[in-house]
């Protein structure tokens, strides 16, 4: 599935294209599952300029299946096992996609393939977003747009951690309901009021909305609070916003951004095989909003655009 035209998802075609031949370090896989992640939209939209993104390009950064070959330096052993992968920038929307072989995770038996790309990227991202936050049980945590594949993997770990209040802004009370079922313990409207009862300040704050009401959150920083801007789905916050900080200056306050192309690869790995296996035994839950065919890509990437996705849609091939 490629991008023929950036722009609406009107421009997304289905492409024959060659089967990719692994070059040293890398690994193909017979893709079972892929994951439909934000970025791609970004990407299909036509948001990113650089990186080598031309028309053409296959969509895709996380894909789930067996591996069916092995570059010449890489461990044969791998033919033939269940794994999940990051693609890169692109290469997921796929039959066969290639991955570097040190972006890739045996997939326990019993974690599905659809489950494992609905986790494999949003639950690292929130683990690490969580300690990058120095979260540390019996805090405060508020979720600002907990609705979608980090927000949800967010909610569920601070809630295992130990949080004394997980609260999410999200724009539905049926959405509120869902999130109350992972660990929400109040939900707020996308202001971050409606709940009278919810804490009136928070010791983590983790934003995957940023944009212009970032500044106003900031203000929601209990004394000595920390705030970790993860995402941008309404843009980058105004740049006068640190004004908030300083004006409160008595209250220790800190802002953070984080992202995981920071933490160690081994790091991410190893996070994110606890991470499958604690799906697999029903500890972590993958929250799958739809699975499409790989040939209806354009149609998941309207979903997406149309803001109805709660978590994330899969494609199978
Ligand atoms: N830091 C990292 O390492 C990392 C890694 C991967 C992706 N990302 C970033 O994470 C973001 C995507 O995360 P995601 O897929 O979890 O999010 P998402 O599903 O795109 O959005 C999360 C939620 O935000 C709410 N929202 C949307 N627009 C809003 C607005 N204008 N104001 C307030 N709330 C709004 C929506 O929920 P409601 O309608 O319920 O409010 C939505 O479900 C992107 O910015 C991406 O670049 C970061």
């Amino acid at each position: 599935m490629t991008v023929e035209r950036f722009g609406d998802p009107s421009g997304m075609a289905m492409t024959d294209a060659p089967v990719p031949a692994p070059g040293p370090g890398e690994l193909v896989i017979g893709t079972e599952a892929i994951g439909v992640g934000g970025v791609d939209a970004v990407i299909r939209r036509g948001t990113i300029s650089g990186y080598g993104i031309t028309t053409g390009l296959i969509l895709g950064s996380e894909v789930a299946g067996t591996v069916t070959a092995v570059g010449t330096d890489v461990d044969e052993s791998w033919v033939g096992r269940r794994a999940w992968a990051f693609t890169g920038l692109g290469g997921g929307y796929a039959e066969q996609a290639l991955a570097q072989v040190d972006d890739v995770v045996a997939l326990p038996e019993e974690l599905s393939s659809i489950d494992s790309v609905a986790l494999g990227t949003s639950a690292p991202v929130a683990h690490f977003a969580l300690a990058h936050a120095h979260f540390a049980p019996g805090e405060s945590v508020l979720v600002r747009g907990a609705a979608g594949s980090i927000g949800v993997a967010t909610v569920e770990l601070a809630a295992q951690g130990g949080a004394s209040a997980v609260a999410v802004t999200t724009s539905s009370a049926e959405r509120g309901a869902r999130l109350r079922e992972l660990g929400a313990t109040h939900v707020l409207d996308r202001s971050g009021d409606g709940d009278p009862d919810a804490p009136a300040s928070f010791d983590v704050i983790v934003d995957i909305v940023g944009g212009p009401d970032t500044a106003e959150f900031v203000d929601r920083l209990a004394p000595n609070g920390r705030m970790v801007l993860v995402g941008a789905v309404a843009g980058f916050p105004p740049a006068d916003f640190g004004g908030r900080l300083l004006s409160a200056f008595q209250q220790s306050r800190s802002v953070a951004t984080f992202s995981l192309d920071s933490v160690p690869i081994p790091a991410r790995d190893a996070v994110r095989a606890d991470q499958f296996g604690a799906a697999a035994r029903g500890e972590l839950h993958a929250v799958v909003h739809d699975v499409l065919p790989l040939a209806q890509a354009a149609e998941a990437h309207q979903q997406m655009d149309d803001g109805t996705v709660f978590g994330r849609i899969v494609l199978v091939p």
